[in-house]
């Protein structure tokens, strides 16, 4: 018989009832590191005192209005968006699906509303992730999520990851935009190096093309800059936001160049939750706390100290890893072993990593997880990866 909740995912044998920092507390007293941060999403920990603070004064005023309304909230956290980013303006949903959703049709609207409603094609990369809506599965192109759920949306084109000689000669002046995340996240941890997204740049200039940067979970400081982009010195027309922006709160965005948001007139896209105040009041505080230059400098420090000590594991477990890779805190494990087994491996010593493709450990703590918590997560992860070797 078909359990309650529909089986989609194939889950630990664990729930949690209680968190604390990096810390997440089981039903049966069992406390857990946990550098999966509910796939990068706790990027304050668990119950962080000011987020609580923050959702508990917004719960006891007023939840839910609608955006028939104005959002004092919303326009709150917009301004500190387009404060700290390319951005002219943002768009509020409730996950990264939801503004990958907004992100392609804001993309056929330019187009549209350029006179050229023929121009759809949007090039994407093989290993991207971007949602599981039929629009983002489209979008991504991989078998393992479209199989069965076709006909799929149209207007896709998927190059080999990285490949700039690839994208070169299928960008023309009649390519709708180029979409891809900075650092593929549930592609394994592959980042793209900057002098590459400054090529791609150069090439949507030369041809008018869109650039979409996915940044919903390699952005809002998990790399050690607020968004990925910026090491590389360029910025997107339009950018989608979720995850970490919400600190745990279904937060996610759109951001856009005032050019590329102009035809998203009244009428042309709506959400009945996006953007509400209890997800803003949160969404805010987490943007004050993040988007702040030494918050993000100490990001980029344990992100040292963290890379010293995997390097270190690495090279004590040459069966089980092969290297590390990632920015900031967004590492990756690549494996000898399946990722998978290592995950269960953690369990048993407590510890909570997520897999990825490419045969990759994703490690994503939360961004403010202390020295002594990052020692405690090699020391176990070190424990672990001897288990699996005996
Ligand atoms: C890069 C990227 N884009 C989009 C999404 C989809 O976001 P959500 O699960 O909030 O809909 C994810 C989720 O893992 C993601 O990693």
């Amino acid at each position: 018989m078909i359990s309650h909740v529909l089986p989609t995912y194939n889950r630990a044998p664990v729930a949690f009832e209680r968190g604390e920092g990096a810390w997440a507390i089981a039903t049966d007293g069992t406390r857990y590191l946990d550098l999966g941060a509910g796939i990068a999403v706790n990027v304050l920990g668990h119950a962080n005192p000011e987020l609580v603070a923050a959702l508990t004064e917004q719960a006891g005023r007023i939840w839910h209005v609608s955006n028939l309304y104005q959002i004092p909230q919303q326009e709150r956290l917009a301004d500190l968006l387009v404060e700290k980013t390319f951005a002219d303006t943002a768009f509020f949903t409730n996950s990264g699906t939801e503004a990958a959703e907004l992100a392609i049709k804001m993309v056929r609207r330019y187009w549209h509303d350029a006179g050229q409603p023929d121009r759809i094609e949007i090039l994407t990369f093989e290993g991207a992730f971007h949602g599981r809506s039929t629009g983002a599965i489209a979008a991504a192109g991989s078998e393992k999520m479209t199989a069965g759920f076709g006909p799929l949306m149209p207007g896709f084109r998927t190059l080999p990851w990285g490949d700039i000689e690839a994208l070169k000669a299928a960008i023309t002046d009649r390519t709708a935009a180029v979409l891809l995340e900075p650092i593929q996240g549930e592609g394994g941890i592959r980042p793209l190096p900057d002098a590459d997204l400054r090529e791609i740049r150069a090439l949507c200039d030369q041809t008018g093309a869109l650039l979409v940067l996915d940044e919903v979970q390699c952005g809002m400081g998990r790399t050690g800059r607020l968004f990925a982009h910026e090491y590389a010195g360029i910025t997107p027309d339009i950018m989608m936001v979720a995850k970490g922006i919400g600190g745990g709160f279904p937060l996610g965005a759109v951001l856009a160049t005032e050019k590329a948001a102009k035809p998203m007139i009244a009428g042309t896209h709506g959400s009945t939750y996006g953007g509400n105040p209890l997800a803003c009041a949160v969404g805010s505080r987490v943007m004050e706390i993040v988007a702040d230059d030494a918050f993000l400098a100490e990001v980029n420090r344990k992100s040292a100290l963290f890379r010293q000590k995997l390097e270190g594991l690495v090279a004590a477990h040459p069966q089980v890893f092969e290297g590390v890779r990632g920015q900031g805190l967004m590492l990756g494990l690549k494996c000898r072993v399946a990722p998978a087994d290592l995950v269960k491996a953690g369990y048993a010593r407590q510890i909570l990593t997520v897999p990825a493709a490419d045969n990759t450990l994703r490690l994503l703590p939360p961004l403010n997880i202390s020295d002594e918590d990052i020692a405690e997560a090699v020391s176990r992860l070190d424990k672990a990866a001897a288990d699996l070797n005996a």
